[in-house]
């Protein structure tokens, strides 16, 4: 009984400090290039509101505020969640910034969220930039589900930010609730949620342009331990110092992007079974217990193949909607068939969801062609 209690709370404890992953500039820039590529006004007079950030040092903030003109902004909004309230207890020193500033509050300094605002040119220097920053305590503590942060969700015309990733699920309510255009950093393993699936497969909400299962770089905390290789890899890539990095992190955005409007070049089925060295080993197995065929890769969906067929997940990262249907993802899907399919030899002493001659292998997403073709 102890041992689980135990090791509930440092799984509880090592959630909450994942929570506190600071976003590179780098990332944001990338991603917001995409939308802006596709649409050069997507956030001319918009209000852009950005919840769950540390307005102070963060870079989605420093992002929006230094090109608040040349994106032709109406209005910015970035609000923290109070230091008392951080499920991680990350012991908190007030910057600078706040100590010197004349609205500095010992009192709400701990147990407030704060909120920063822009919307013109403060200094008088020209132009409207991070120096144009306002900024006050909130009322709360800025958690994204008080009625306070939903006021300003409901103001805003975009939603921008990545949330503490042990509470991805209800912040992916919270913002598709809102029936705003966001984007929001999440894991590639959430797409399967059955928060998320229905979302994307009617075409509401789908990956963004980048960072799609190539690595991302986080900030975090100081003193935060990050494991070795984590380390390494964000060392690799430049970031020297606190950081870590995910492998799987990805976009869920509602925004428009050119790289979801690139069909994919495909083989036909028996070009695949020619000259794709897995197809040449496996073939197309088709399920036991549901009319579609088993296709292992992505790079082997055949173009003339017209009945389902079962891809895994990482197909969405090339998935554009004028050439495939999605029909369902096994998981959540409310058929007893294709809960679990198989093909072969069935063990039944396993939860996995897909068994191909009895060997367990990822999830799969049930797509068709919109058009076949040969
Ligand atoms: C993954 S970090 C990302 C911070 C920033 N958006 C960035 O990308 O650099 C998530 C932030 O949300 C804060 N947070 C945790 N729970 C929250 C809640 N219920 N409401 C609002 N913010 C919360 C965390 O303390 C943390 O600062």
């Amino acid at each position: 009984m102890t041992k689980v209690s135990l090791n509930h709370n440092f799984d509880a404890a090592r959630k909450a400090k994942n929570d506190e992953f600071y976003t590179q500039y780098h990332d944001i820039e990338k991603e917001m290039n995409a939308y802006l590529e596709f649409n050069p006004d997507v956030f001319r007079d918009k209000t852009i509101l950005l919840p769950c950030d540390d307005p102070e040092w963060s870079n989605f903030t420093k992002y929006f505020a230094q090109k608040f003109t040349e994106l032709g902004l109406k209005k910015l909004i970035s609000t923290s969640y109070a230091p008392s309230s951080k499920p991680s207890q990350i012991p908190y020193q007030p910057t600078l910034f706040e100590l010197d500033s004349p609205d500095f509050d010992e009192a709400k300094t701990q147990s407030n969220g704060k909120i920063f605002t822009l919307t013109q040119d403060k200094t008088g220097d020209g132009v409207i930039n991070v120096e144009d920053l306002q900024w006050s305590y909130l009322e709360g503590d800025g958690d994204f589900r008080s009625a306070e942060i939903r006021a300003l969700r409901d103001e805003a015309d975009i939603i921008i930010t990545n949330p503490p990733f042990s509470m991805f699920r209800e912040f992916f309510g919270w913002i598709v609730n809102a029936k705003k255009d966001f984007a929001m950093i999440g894991n590639m393993n959430a797409i399967t949620y059955k928060e998320v699936f229905p979302f994307i497969q009617a075409n509401k909400v789908w990956l963004g342009a980048t960072g799609n299962g190539s690595d991302m770089v986080f900030r975090v905390p100081e003193g935060f331990v990050v494991a070795p290789k984590d380390k390494e890899k964000a060392e690799k890539l430049g970031y020297v110092g606190d950081y870590t990095r995910l492998g799987n992190s990805c976009w869920f955005t509602s925004i428009e992007h050119g790289r979801r409007h690139e069909p994919l070049s495909l083989m036909t089925m028996e070009e695949n079974k020619k000259f794709n060295k897995t197809i040449q080993a496996v073939g197309y197995a088709e399920y036991d217990n549901y009319v579609a065929i088993e296709v292992p890769r992505t790079d082997a969906i055949p173009s003339d193949y017209e009945g389902v067929m079962g891809v895994p997940i990482s197909f969405l990262h090339k998935y554009d909607p004028e050439q495939f249907e999605i029909l369902g993802s096994q998981r959540w899907s409310k058929s007893p068939d294709l809960a679990r399919i198989y093909r072969g030899k069935k063990t039944l002493d396993t939860d996995k969801a897909t068994l191909i001659n009895g060997k367990e292998t990822y999830d799969r997403i049930f797509i068709r062609h919109r058009k076949p073709s040969s």
